[in-house]
């Protein structure tokens, strides 16, 4: 690896012709990026969950956003990274079948937080393409019906919502059942998947409930009525006592399925 060091006064370059031909030459295959993604895991596997944000963000920050979907986890670390950075940002999909309680927390947050999210949803010709496809709300059909709309309505935005990014940051945690229980803290990008902090992948539910108390953040609604993991409306349900987090979706399907494609 070569290194190399150059150095010209910033007032000689604008006012000096020579100077600026003399920046060209030094600056000839020199790449200005995003810095490397590489090594990072282990770096960040040591940190607290707000040191691996703040290490994030202050290595990519515009170009790391916070995939947010209101549920506690993600409240957390918005919290955590507007904190930290108050123009830090935060995207949301509307799928259009959000419950009418999880967009009031959005609002309610964006209140409380003094933020602005960045919504992004699916596009008239998107959600045509699937009715025509697979008919109005066939979800519980079969898994395939199901995949099909989650891709229209969270894949599809997702694309758009993650262009231009280096990186994005998701709640998701090792203990919100089958899917998850080999998470990593950071995966990095990987062909078409874009490099991914996960800061809480390694927090229980008790440890993320007590920093919301802490920090005294408002929450969605759904939670006092036996939600604990939270989607579109017709395809959540509140849990009975002894059942698993994310048992309430698509509860129709098996464990090992309960995936919208965001994260496989
Ligand atoms: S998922 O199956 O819907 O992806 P879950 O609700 O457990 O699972 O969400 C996991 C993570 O995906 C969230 O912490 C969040 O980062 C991201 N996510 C899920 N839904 C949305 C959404 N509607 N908008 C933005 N991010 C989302
Ligand atoms: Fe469609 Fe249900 Fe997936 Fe939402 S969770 S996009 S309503 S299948």
């Amino acid at each position: 690896m070569e290194c190399r060091i150059i150095g010209i006064s910033i007032l000689h370059v604008r006012e000096n012709k020579d100077a600026k031909a003399l920046l060209r030459k030094c600056m000839k295959g020199v790449h200005i990026g995003s810095p490397s993604t590489k090594n990072l895991e282990k770096d960040l596997l040591s940190l607290s969950a707000e040191a691996r944000i703040k290490k994030i963000l202050t290595l990519y920050h515009p170009k790391v956003s916070l995939a947010c979907s209101f549920s506690k986890e993600d409240l957390l670390i918005a919290d955590m990274i507007l904190n930290i950075n108050p123009e830090a940002r935060i995207f949301a999909i509307d799928t259009l079948k959000l419950p009418k309680e999880t967009l009031e927390c959005a609002e309610d947050f964006s209140i409380h937080s003094n933020c602005t999210i960045e919504w992004y949803k699916p596009t008239t010709g998107e959600v045509e393409q699937l009715v025509k496809e697979w008919g109005e709300d066939t979800y519980r059909d079969s898994i395939e019906a199901r995949k099909a709309c989650c891709n229209a309505r969270k894949l599809q935005p997702l694309s758009r919502a993650i262009e231009g990014l280096d990186i994005w940051i998701t709640g998701l945690r090792r203990g919100q059942g089958d899917t998850r229980t080999t998470l990593s803290v950071f995966t990095p990008a990987s062909g078409n998947d874009l490099a991914k902090l996960n800061p809480l992948f390694d927090w229980t539910i008790e440890e993320v409930d007590a920093e919301i108390k802490k920090r005294n953040i408002p929450i969605n609604t759904l939670y006092e009525s036996g939600y604990t993991s939270i989607g579109c409306d017709p395809c959540t349900k509140a849990v009975s006592s002894g059942e698993g987090i994310r048992d309430g979706r698509w509860w129709w399907e098996n464990s090992d399925t309960k995936e919208c494609g965001l994260h496989q």
